[in-house]
């Protein structure tokens, strides 16, 4: 289909908190979630929502496999995830550096919960619920979050681990 343009922070189509899908296997869902897998190959991300492509509805994907941008990543199972619900299974949280597709060049250290359940639904409407730790746990949350109208920066605590890129990762 096709490679859409990623909207940047300060967008406030990426603030909305995003509509649930109500429609399974529309044609109109099946192409969003074609232009998003198409977006996220083309520029290398772990994961995408559809309110960065300007969609507000709930719907994310993501996936890891050998990723350039994460060459430390443990792989995260290919998913497409509408309607998500997400359960803190342990109090434990840790520290990991994260960007997004929406604040292009940029990294921050970002307090995620380390062990969580995450249920919802496929593009044809079958139910999925998983278990998650680490890595796998985080971009879900990140992804997540984006529902809400959340982007990364936002849950920084600490403004001095935010940054570009090519300056906090100079040897990447
Ligand atoms: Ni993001």
């Amino acid at each position: 289909m096709s490679v859409r343009r990623v909207l940047k922070m300060g967008d406030p189509i990426l603030f909305k908190v995003a509509e649930p899908v109500r429609d399974f296997d529309s044609p109109g869902l099946q192409a969003l979630i074609t232009d998003m897998f198409d977006t996220m190959a083309a520029l290398s991300g772990a994961g995408l929502a559809a309110p960065q492509i300007g969609v507000s509805q709930r719907v994310v994907i993501f996936g890891v496999e050998a990723n350039p941008r994460y060459p430390d990543a443990e792989p995260v199972p290919t998913t497409v995830l509408i309607n998500p619900v997400i359960e803190f299974l342990t109090q434990h949280s840790e520290e990991g550096w994260e960007g997004c597709l929406s604040v292009p060049g940029m990294r921050g250290l970002v307090n995620r919960c380390t062990h969580l359940r995450y249920t919802g639904f496929d593009q044809h409407g079958a139910p999925i619920a998983r278990e998650a730790h680490g890595f796998h746990a985080r971009v879900v949350q990140h992804e997540c979050d984006h529902l809400d109208g959340i982007l990364y920066p936002m849950r920084l605590k600490d403004m001095r681990l935010f940054g570009y890129e090519d300056t906090l990762f100079p040897e990447m």
